[in-house]
């Protein structure tokens, strides 16, 4: 069922509801009123009965007249009203004092009654009525004229709120068509907000404001796609080529060695690049498992540092922690250690010989952070703001032979916000770059890992 549909029979319900109650307590207090006026009309010449002989007092059919002594007794009736007294005590206490009008009983049913005390006498009259026909049939014309017009009031009110319902929620109609009609192709496209600057103005604003970031995501997707198409061609290109060459016929046993050792030069970059890929997608699906444990700072990273020890002597680089001892925090070991020997790896790669590539870490407020930093060149300026995005290198023309696919400080920050925390690279005032990783880890000097931990360096470093 329609909302504007539910919306008019909720309300036409409710105005029923409403209308009948107000009618019927309207139609009661008419009735009492009407009777109680027909009484005292008819009270009046009863009331000289009070002082007249005992016997019984003469009066129409249906008309109840009683004259009750001080000590409540009847001591005149009409013939229908009986010997019962029509009027409680109390009942006959508030006619003594001024015109009563309510209801009594006679013969045990509910009758409506006037009563008054007449001049100084003690006594009571009191006229009762069950019913009054004039009452009556005023009643039930009131009744009908109440039911007719009640009708066209909760149609027209019910056909009010319909018409209300619909205009209200027209935009939204219009704009389920809009995003309906909607390609994943026009990003520039959106719904129409409209100009009432109510709930569904602001919703079509929110409307907007998602559809442009899932064009954004949708491009960016596209991008990584393309951008991972492109790296994986290369590898596969070149396997290609010396699987190609190590076929022909007459290859010595030296070439084909050299094919093969090629090949799994070839397999291992594309085997790397798969699992940057992966990691990345799981990352942004928010599945990248982060376990964070107590781990010591220090010994996390002289592990980086022994591990790039070998390249770090080949480019004549000193690869030089500084970090308190003993410091311990949260994070997920393997993952930080991931996240630093990518960017030990890339300051390798830029850090002039006999220059030192500085691992740091310190404790900053109740976190954590991590510093790498090199007396290389640095980031080139217009590349700092985009140094955390995929496959990004800057154009400076080098040789792709140079370095990756662009996917190391992708991976660092993905590592970091997984962990809760931030990466960020600057360029230092003496030149080099420095790339912090700040984490929410609360590290606690006096805390030592769990005892039967492997001590430092007994861990073969991860490929
Ligand atoms: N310490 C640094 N000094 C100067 N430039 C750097 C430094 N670290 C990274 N960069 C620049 O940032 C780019 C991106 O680095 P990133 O680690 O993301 O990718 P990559 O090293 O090129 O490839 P990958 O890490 O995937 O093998 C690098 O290509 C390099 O140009
Ligand atoms: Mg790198």
């Amino acid at each position: 069922m329609s909302i504007k549909l539910r919306v008019a029979l909720v309300f036409t319900l409710a105005l029923a509801v409403a209308f009948s109650l107000g009618s019927w307590l309207f139609l009661s207090q008419l009735h009492a009123q009407l009777v109680t006026n027909t009484l005292k009309a008819q009270l009046t010449p009863y009331l000289r009965a009070a002082n007249g002989p005992g016997g019984t007092i003469s009066a129409p059919e249906k008309v109840l007249v009683q004259v009750i002594s001080r000590s409540g007794r009847v001591v005149r009736h009409s013939t229908e009203a009986g010997t019962a007294p029509m009027l409680s005590a109390s009942q006959l206490q508030l006619a003594r004092a001024g015109l009563y009008t309510g209801t009594g009983t006679n013969d045990g049913e509910r009758v409506y009654v006037a009563a008054e005390r007449p001049g100084r006498s003690g006594s009571v009259v009191v006229v009762g009525s069950a019913e009054d026909r004039v009452v009556t049939s005023t009643v039930q014309t009131s009744t009908v004229a109440l039911v007719i017009g009640g009708v066209v009031f909760v149609l027209i009110g019910g056909l009010g709120a319909y018409w209300l319902a619909a205009t209200a929620l027209s935009p939204v109609e219009r704009m389920r068509r809009e995003v309906a009609s909607l390609s994943a192709q026009d990003s520039q496209a959106g719904v129409q907000v409209p100009r009432t600057r109510d709930e569904l103005a602001a919703l079509a604003g929110t409307m907007n404001d998602l559809l442009i970031r899932l064009h954004e995501a949708l491009a960016r997707q596209r991008g990584f796609i393309a951008d991972a198409s492109h790296e994986l061609r290369t590898p596969l290109a070149v396997l290609g080529a010396e699987l190609e060459l190590a076929g022909r016929p007459g290859r010595s046993r030296e070439d084909l060695v050299q094919a093969v050792a090629a090949a799994d030069e070839e397999v291992a970059r594309l085997t790397r690049l798969t699992n940057d890929l992966l990691m990345l997608a799981r990352s942004d699906e928010g599945r990248l498992p982060v376990r964070p444990a107590p781990t010591e700072v220090k010994e996390l990273l002289e592990r980086s540092a022994e591990r790039a020890a070998g390249r770090a002597g080949d480019a004549g680089v000193d690869v030089v922690v500084d970090a308190p001892d003993g410091m311990v925090a949260l994070i997920d070991e393997d993952r930080i250690r991931q996240a630093v020997d990518n960017l030990v790896g890339n300051a390798l790669r830029f850090a002039p010989a006999g220059t030192q590539v500085t691992v740091s870490a310190r404790a900053s407020g109740t976190g954590l952070v991590i510093e790498v930093a090199d007396a290389g060149p640095g980031f080139p300026a217009d590349f700092l703001s985009h140094a955390f995005e995929r496959f990004r290198r800057p154009d400076t023309g080098r040789a792709r032979s140079d370095g990756g696919a662009g996917l190391g400080l992708a991976i660092v920050a993905a590592i970091t916000a997984a962990h809760g925390g931030t990466a960020t690279a600057r360029n230092g005032q003496d030149g080099g770059a420095i790339v912090r990783i700040e984490l929410p880890g609360a590290p606690d000097p006096a805390t030592r890992p769990p005892a039967g931990r492997e001590p430092p360096g007994s861990r073969k470093p991860r490929g």
